[in-house]
């Protein structure tokens, strides 16, 4: 039994504001995608990488220079279509076990990742990590400003990535994508075809870098790691 991965870099990163796909976003002299692969390399053992399609080269080559091996396929025009072309390329056994990260969660604890193939071998068809919310959570403003009710925060989570699934319940949530066109993770298409996924807890590192503000705060991480940290 294989423990494979796809790792969605196919986005074009327009919020963090840079100019190249956010995937080759350089912290610490690494690229995102590298970093979110290296964190992965203890738990898996094998990757795949979703590319914009007109940086394959550049993915390969951030890949190569952190000595991370890894195919890189082109991703689509949507995260679950880029999901699915990743699936497909890794040709998966239905009893392998598949993660499915983003390459933008690059920081995410290894534990955490481990914790949800720990959590599939223990029988779920799928797990994923969760946190807290530690925000007070209201109801979007109206036109005028006036805040909206709130919500009560303590029935939420915020979910993160590695969202890990037996292959066959992955591919069978992405052959049914069109039933829940509305998903933004793969977790909701596995419970849309009835599958049983698990929450185990996630990890502060596991945030995604997504604005201008948070290349500073993975740079803190990455130089956390390289002196010994956590
Ligand atoms: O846009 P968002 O931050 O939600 O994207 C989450 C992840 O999905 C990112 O790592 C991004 O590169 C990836 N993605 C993809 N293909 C797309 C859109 C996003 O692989 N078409």
């Amino acid at each position: 039994m294989t423990i494979a991965a796809v790792i969605t870099a196919a986005g074009s990163g327009s919020r963090l504001g840079a100019d190249a796909p956010k995937a080759l976003v350089l912290i610490e002299g690494r690229a995102l995608v590298a970093w979110a692969a290296l964190r992965l390399d203890e738990v898996v053992d094998s990757v795949v990488v979703t590319a914009p399609a007109d940086h394959l080269d550049a993915m390969r080559a951030a890949l190569a220079d952190a000595g991370v091996g890894a195919l890189v396929v082109s991703g689509g025009e949507t995260r679950q279509a880029s999901v699915a072309a990743g699936l497909a390329a890794l040709e998966l056994d239905p009893d392998d076990i598949v993660l499915i990260h983003d390459a933008a969660r690059a920081f995410q604890e290894p534990s955490v990742a481990a914790a949800t193939i720990e959590a599939v071998r223990a029988g779920a068809d799928g797990a994923i990590p969760v946190l807290p919310v530690v925000d007070t959570l209201i109801a979007a403003p109206g036109a005028d400003g006036s805040i909206g009710d709130v919500v009560d925060r303590d029935g939420l989570r915020a979910v993160q990535t590695p969202q890990t699934f037996r292959a066959r319940v992955a591919i069978d949530a992405h052959r049914r994508a069109a039933e829940a066109p509305a998903a933004t993770d793969d977790a909701t298409l596995a419970r849309a075809g009835g599958h049983r996924i698990v929450a185990v807890d996630g990890h502060e590192w596991g945030f995604k870098v997504t604005r201008p503000g948070d290349p500073p705060l993975a740079r803190g991480i990455a130089r956390s790691l390289a002196g010994g940290g956590a």
